[in-house]
């Protein structure tokens, strides 16, 4: 079926191409007064200067072959110029009403999904091994899991790639300090070269808290920092005892990663780290000074962009022989192509790291490894309420399972205690459930809805009402629904009855649903989820109005109540699907104390 906005705009195509006009402005936008229109076509004031004409006569020839080719009135109800030459239209109660069955009907809400699909690789969340998640780590995967969402719905093959930050110095720096406190490990036996241990010697907390000790006694000794160094280079040749323990300490930092991924509802289909190119940095570099790209510079090696890029070069290996961030990057890009047939990446990461990804970009081109579309989709930082990115007491930023947590208690202190009347059927674990489900969404969608590329003062009791611009009130949305049709003793899944258009409301919430597939698109095409944060709530509030205009099940005519319900299941529809691409749960029941 065809989207409403693309409907009118050929239907105005037509009338302009009738009248003998050029069409590049033949669109509609939202009515500025939706009390008096639907939509709006300012196409006569954008033709009228340059032609040389009065713009209300314009309008009057376009709204004359307007009517023409509606000669039933099948499609328009009103049409009609307002101050200097608008077009306003608005559409018929029947039109509207056939429209919302093509919805209904459709598995997509209308969208039209790509013929061109992508081979795309978001590369979000990128914890570090070592360092528990923190709130820097948290907008990056909740943007990134909804954007992959996203353009999977568009048609397109998006695979997330979790970039673990799994080598370079701090493994160098993790395994130096267990080497300085257990000496006798068999990881650090000299001249071994198997039969090591298979299960980890200490777990993840205890990982943190040996990358901590090993930073605070490298910045006061120089010896430590040497030793550090020494252990990375001997990783990055491949120590057997090194590798062994490297290997045991990074699978117990995925399976917490994991965890907190599994809370967030966020799933990688790669799990791929900087390790994952470690062979390929050494022949790359040669490639690459080969090619006259890199160049030795006072012992390191460097990457020199043109002077019009007036970006600074890129460090690419270090004077020590050590490799950077850049480094992986790079060869990271070379692998995507070549070994995952990639043809797009975008990168949500913090917009901090600009410059970084310019410089990894340029490279990548002068190297020819991706002759295709390399996005940084650039995240604003979380601050607290001093306007600075968000801190916890010691100063550190907060790990992601202490705000998780924080918001999971939030939404238990509004929820029913078990054996209460209002929980009734409801056990602990179900009640523990709810609350995880609601104090998810509401740090979700509060991260989603702002824009991704601005800061947000993170305020958790602010998002965690449940009314308002908040999570847990377009979860509300779904589950009032639910309560109509298990009141009806109906299912929500028989879409049968015909829309009748009643009242100002219906339409009303008609349009707003309509609205879904422009709204994806903009979230689409700005790597912006804020844009159908707006929808979902926009149609949860049209849908609020609805239903205190519009009576459901105390109607009398059951042509009209048959239509409502079919309405309401629409609704649910169009706000499943958007919480899915979201990636905010939808419990099927709210609770409140
Ligand atoms: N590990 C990095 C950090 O914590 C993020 C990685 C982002 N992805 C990338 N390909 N550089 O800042």
């Amino acid at each position: 079926m065809k989207n409403l906005t693309a409907h009118l705009n050929t239907t105005l195509s037509e009338a302009f191409a009738n009248a003998g006009l050029e069409t590049t402005h033949a669109a509609v936008v939202p009515s500025g007064r939706p009390e008096l229109a639907d939509y709006q076509c300012n196409g006569a004031l954008a033709l009228a200067k340059p032609m040389g004409k009065n713009p209300r006569e314009l309008a009057e020839t376009i709204l004359a072959e307007l009517k023409k080719a509606d000669t039933e009135g099948a499609m328009f109800a009103e049409l009609s110029i307002a101050g200097p030459g608008f077009i306003n239209i608005k559409l018929s109660d029947a039109f509207l009403a056939s429209h919302a069955h093509g919805l209904l009907t459709s598995p997509t809400l209308g969208f039209p999904r790509t013929e061109k699909p992508d081979t795309i690789i978001l590369d979000y969340a990128g914890p570090n091994m070592g360092k528990p998640m923190h709130v820097g780590h948290l907008r990056p995967t909740i943007i990134g899991e909804s954007l992959k969402r996203m353009l999977n719905f568009a048609g397109h093959n998006a695979q997330g790639d979790v970039h673990f930050g799994d080598w370079g110095m701090p493994m160098g720096m993790i395994i130096a300090e267990l080497e300085h406190d257990h000496p006798e490990w068999p990881f650090f036996e000299e001249g071994k070269t198997e039969g090591f241990p298979t299960e980890s010697p200490i777990d993840i907390d205890e990982i943190g808290a040996i990358y901590r000790k090993a930073a605070a006694r490298g910045k006061e000794d120089e010896d430590v920092r040497r030793k550090a160094r020494l252990t990375a280079a001997a990783l990055q040749e491949e120590h057997p005892g090194y590798i062994a323990l490297w290997k045991l300490l990074r699978g117990v930092s995925f399976e917490s990663a994991k965890k907190n991924f599994l809370r967030l509802n966020a799933t990688f289909e790669l799990w791929l780290g900087e390790s994952d190119v470690r062979q390929m940095l050494a022949p790359m570099i040669d490639e690459l000074k080969d090619k006259k790209i890199a160049e030795l510079d006072d012992g390191a090696i460097i990457i020199r962009f043109d002077e019009e890029k007036k970006m600074p070069p890129a460090l690419i290996e270090k004077s020590d022989g050590g490799y950077t961030y850049a480094t992986t990057d790079l060869a990271t890009i070379k692998l995507r192509t070549e070994d995952y047939g990639t043809n797009r990446i975008i990168y949500i990461v913090d917009r901090r790291q600009s410059l970084h990804f310019q410089q990894v970009f340029e490279s990548a081109r002068m190297a020819d490894y991706a002759n295709y579309e390399l996005t940084h989709a650039a995240i604003g930082t979380i601050n607290g309420p001093d306007g600075t990115p968000l801190k916890s007491r010691e100063g550190a930023p907060p790990k992601l399972d202490d705000l998780l947590n924080a918001a999971i208690d939030k939404a238990r202190e509004k929820l029913p205690e078990v054996g209460s009347e209002k929980a009734e059927g409801f056990t602990q674990e179900d009640l523990d459930q709810l609350a995880t489900e609601i104090g998810v969404a509401t740090i979700k969608f509060q991260d989603l809805h702002n824009n991704r590329n601005t800061e947000y003062i993170f305020d958790l009791e602010q998002f965690s009402r449940f009314e308002g611009k908040t999570g847990p009130y377009l979860q509300y949305s779904v589950a009032r629904i639910n309560s109509i049709f298990e009141k009806a003793g109906l299912d929500v899944a028989n879409k049968g009855a015909p829309i009748k258009v009643t009242h100002a409301s219906e339409r009303n919430l008609i349009l707003s649903i309509a609205n879904f597939t422009d709204a994806l698109n903009r979230s689409i095409e700005r790597y912006e989820p804020s844009a159908l944060c707006e929808q979902v709530y926009t149609v949860a509030q049209k849908f609020s109005a609805f239903y205190n205009d519009c009576p459901i099940l105390s109607t009398e005519d059951e042509a009209v109540k048959a239509s409502r319900l079919t309405l309401a299941a629409l609704t649910r529809a169009h706000q499943l699907v958007c919480l899915d691409l979201l990636g905010i749960a939808a419990p099927h029941k709210m609770l409140t104390r």
